[in-house]
């Protein structure tokens, strides 16, 4: 074991963290050992943790990629750094990072292998101290604009002029999409959502709204983009993905996120008479070419610190209350982001 710099948790052998004991079940704060540095770690004090629909999905055992209880949920943390192992270079004690776990974000401590600098899935923000609230940000940044970023330039080819259709517009994914494609890519934005939660969709760029539940759906599209939308990014699936393909414009691309309201068939006759694309993309660390993840979330964080993106942060939660996040995510109570504080 090795370390450099002086723990702000000296003294201290034990963290909170929130475990999922049995799936579907509410979190249960536990207490856990802080575990010796080794010579290629860091420890992390964890300040806020991005809640995602996929971490959601975890704690019910229904994400595609199934964990056993007892585990400690979260991938998308924030904080500062504690200790550095005696071999890790670029980071310091006091250093702000931000970054992609795995897992077991949900903590107020994280020991991470330092090798997550070298794939991007963590990044040194700052050596001195930021506003408290830019924490919350931070933890809401890779995963909803680095998978909007990458679907829009590997995936959709978006250049400026496109009109595009992002479904789910309200949620985090979705209105990261909805933002990059407005301010970035200067793009026509079409927004789907519940109209009650149009106003932050429109106040991120959007410039149509189309309620989801309405019967005229492929008319709207019509009436705004008469030749199709260049680009759909689909977060939620479901049978309406149907209508968005016929609704594509000649040679039109379909990128297909996510299925929060089911996994779509698509009629292939569709994608030959337009000439379209439909591409899907998992932009993990190991599921995206080498290099591709660590381009990606500095492009992201870059943007973010030069203030051109501003990611929706709807409540900071304390870690006590996790349980009220994943209530408020399963009752769809949700628009932008929630975050646990530590
Ligand atoms: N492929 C990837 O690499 C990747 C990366 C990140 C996330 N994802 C996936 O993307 C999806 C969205 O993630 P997120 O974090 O943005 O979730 P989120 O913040 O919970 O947003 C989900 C969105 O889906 C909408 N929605 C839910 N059920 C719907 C339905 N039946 N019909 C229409 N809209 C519905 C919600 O809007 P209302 O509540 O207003 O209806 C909300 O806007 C998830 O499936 C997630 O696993 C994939």
């Amino acid at each position: 074991m090795s370390r450099r710099g002086l723990s702000a948790f000296a003294g201290r052998v034990s963290f909170k963290a929130a475990q999922c004991q049995e799936w579907k079940k509410p979190l249960v704060l536990v207490n856990k050992c802080i575990s010796p540095l080794k010579e290629d770690e860091v420890r992390v004090q964890t300040k806020a943790c991005g809640l995602h629909y996929a971490t959601y999905l975890a704690t019910r055992g229904e994400y595609q990629v199934k964990r056993d209880p007892p585990f400690v949920p979260g991938s998308e943390f924030s904080g500062d750094i504690l200790e550095v192992g005696r071999e890790v270079s670029g980071l310091s004690v006091g250093d702000v990072v931000a970054g992609l776990a795995k897992t077991d974000a949900l903590q107020e401590i994280l020991t991470l292998p330092s090798s997550m600098l070298e794939i991007g899935s963590l990044i040194k923000i700052s050596s001195s101290p930021i506003d408290d609230e830019n924490y919350s940000k931070l933890a809401s940044l890779v995963v909803n604009y680095g998978t909007a970023w990458m679907g829009w330039t590997r995936k959709g080819l978006i250049k400026e002029g496109d009109t595009v259709l992002v479904t789910g517009a309200s949620g985090g994914v979705g209105l990261a999409a909805v933002e990059l494609a407005s301010k970035i890519f200067k793009c026509k934005v079409i927004g789907m959502c519940r109209e009650e939660k149009s106003e932050q969709v429109r106040n991120f760029g959007a410039d149509h709204i189309i309620d989801y539940r309405s019967e005229s759906i492929r008319q709207e599209i019509k009436s705004i983009a008469p030749s199709g939308v260049d680009i759909v990014f689909d977060v939620v699936g479901g049978d309406g993905a149907i209508d968005l393909v016929k609704s594509l414009a000649f040679e039109g691309r379909f990128i297909t996120i996510g299925y929060t309201a089911g996994i779509p068939k698509i009629p292939a006759n569709i994608l030959l008479l337009k000439s379209a694309t439909v591409s899907g993309l998992w932009a993990g660390t190991a599921t995206t070419p080498p290099g591709v993840f660590k381009e990606t979330a500095n492009i992201i964080t870059n943007l973010f610190l030069d203030g051109k993106i501003n990611p929706l942060v709807q409540e900071a939660i304390p870690l006590e209350r996790v349980n009220d996040g994943f209530e408020k995510m399963g009752a769809r109570e949700v628009t932008g982001k929630l975050v646990i504080r530590m």
